[in-house]
């Protein structure tokens, strides 16, 4: 298929040896903040929290939680996506309250809304919470990886790392955070064989059905 997005999906890959010479400019780091921003969750609560880490000190103290992937420390930048580990109800007022300030509407207009939200919310176990707004935390990496391919960055989606140690390390517990996802990004080494793998994908007959 020839299409610049496609070109670029191909283009990308979970780059394993990153260029620690190389930084990402000041620039894409905006965009890339906005695109996280705008991305689109559940309900729109958005219960995450994405720390973008250049301190070596702190990348190399979160190595020893990576089993070791160098690209914890090689990359120019670090994302790790953070999910609230429960959803208090001050989460939804403040949502609410966001809604009624940014679309000019009086906050009582939304109360059926916000005791919808509350009561679905609360009708979770805490262990759904979590892992609701862990879900949460996948739609960004999506969009982070696409944001990436676009701007001809490259990244490493990371589910392998030690959580417990990430949030020891970045005090997240205090704060009812619990890391979710861990993203290097910045540019390839030369030397790293994993850009000349061939992509590995089921074909479109086995995945999509259409009718
Ligand atoms: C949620 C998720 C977690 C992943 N965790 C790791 C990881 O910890 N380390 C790693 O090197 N690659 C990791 N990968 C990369 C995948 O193995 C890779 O994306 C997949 O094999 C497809 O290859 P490609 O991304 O190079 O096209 C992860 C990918 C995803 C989407």
């Amino acid at each position: 298929m020839n299409h610049s997005i496609i070109d670029n999906l191909h283009w990308r890959y979970a780059t394993k040896r990153y260029d620690s010479s190389k930084k990402v400019p000041q620039d894409a780091i905006s965009i890339i903040k906005e695109a996280l921003r705008l991305t689109p969750t559940s309900y729109g609560l958005q219960p995450l929290k994405f720390l973008i880490i250049e301190n070596n000190a702190i990348r190399n103290e979160l190595l020893s939680f990576s089993y070791n992937q160098k690209a914890i420390v090689d990359a120019s930048h670090l994302i790790v996506i953070a999910s609230l580990t429960d959803i208090p109800t001050q989460e939804i007022d403040d949502y609410i309250e966001n809604t009624a300030l940014t679309r000019d509407i009086p906050i009582q207009q939304l109360s059926n809304y916000s005791n919808f939200l509350k009561q679905t919310i609360n009708n979770l176990s805490p262990i759904e919470k979590k892992m609701w707004a862990q879900k949460q935390a996948y739609i960004a990496l999506g969009v982070l990886i696409d944001i990436c391919a676009q701007l001809k960055l490259d990244a490493t989606p990371m589910e392998g790392f030690d959580s417990d140690g990430y949030d020891y390390v970045l005090n997240l517990t205090e704060k009812k955070l619990t890391s979710t996802l861990v993203i290097p990004i910045g540019y390839r080494h030369s030397e790293d064989s994993a850009q000349y793998w061939k992509k590995v994908r089921k074909s479109s007959e086995e995945l999509f059905e259409e009718f």
